[in-house]
């Protein structure tokens, strides 16, 4: 199995800029080379100075947290794709749930989101989960893929390629609940089966899908050694150098 693991960390809207600093350069001394793909996705004004510290490390990357859908243009306040790529950031998180709920972000628009991304030139990691009255209602499953379908599935299989999904059930978020091993498996399985379902089995065996929701360096080991598990997008746990260093180091051997 050839996937890319990957650890992402969703600062949120937290850290000044000296303090996002310096997160980023004990990140960046305390990380070994390894096969495992490790991102950081600070605040917007972060981008840059963030990046510079990433480029001397072969494996640690940067995302944005969200851009526009439009290149540029009368949007007051508002980030496009291109300038995110203009600060050496090579990914963006679009979809979170975070966005969907106080933003009213919704499929069509992340749709637009997701394109722009890809035509300049970063790769989306795209959010899907769902909240605790739809899991309770056993709905979940059909949710989840209709997210997919909203905003992903429209794509070539040439640009989904590019595109890392994270499972990110909201009742998780931020909750200290984590989802079970098993709930997360179960999940990424079905994420997986739609993906070949759409675009055949190589490449839905390709896409990385990662876990957030209450990750840390406690439950990550178990979380990580499931088979459709490929990683995790960290929100609290990544604020801290030594306990995101340990999620990092939590894929079995
Ligand atoms: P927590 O790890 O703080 O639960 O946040 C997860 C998340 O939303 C990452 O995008």
């Amino acid at each position: 199995m050839n996937r890319t693991r990957i650890v992402a960390g969703n600062w949120k809207m937290n850290k000044s800029y000296e303090e996002g600093r310096d997160l980023a350069k004990a990140i960046a001394e305390n990380l070994q080379p390894s096969e495992t793909v490790v991102v950081l996705a600070p605040p917007f004004i972060h981008l840059r100075g963030v990046a510079a510290i990433a480029e001397g490390v072969s494996n640690l990357h940067v995302a944005a947290q969200n851009c526009h859908q439009e290149n540029s243009g009368a949007y007051t306040g508002e980030i496009s794709a291109p300038m995110v790529r203009s600060t050496g950031a090579e990914y963006v998180i679009l979809g979170h749930s975070e966005r969907r709920q106080y933003f009213g972000e919704d499929g069509p628009l992340l749709a637009d989101k997701v394109k722009a991304a890809l035509a300049a030139g970063l790769k989306p990691i795209f959010c899907c989960g769902e909240p605790l009255e739809i899991r309770e209602a056993g709905a979940h499953v059909a949710l989840v893929v209709e997210q997919l379908e909203a905003s992903v599935f429209d794509l070539s299989p040439e640009d989904f390629a590019k595109v890392v999904i994270a499972y990110e059930p909201v009742w998780a978020i931020g909750t200290g609940r984590t989802a079970s091993p098993e709930q997360a498996q179960d999940m990424h399985k079905e994420i997986r089966d739609a993906i070949a379902k759409k675009y055949g089995r190589d490449l839905a065996q390709q896409t990385s899908i990662l876990y957030g929701g209450s990750c840390k360096a406690s439950n990550a080991p178990e979380l990580f050694s499931q088979p459709d598990v490929d990683g995790g997008l960290i929100g609290g746990a990544s604020l801290d150098t030594k306990e995101f260093m340990a999620i990092i180091g939590s894929f079995p051997a």
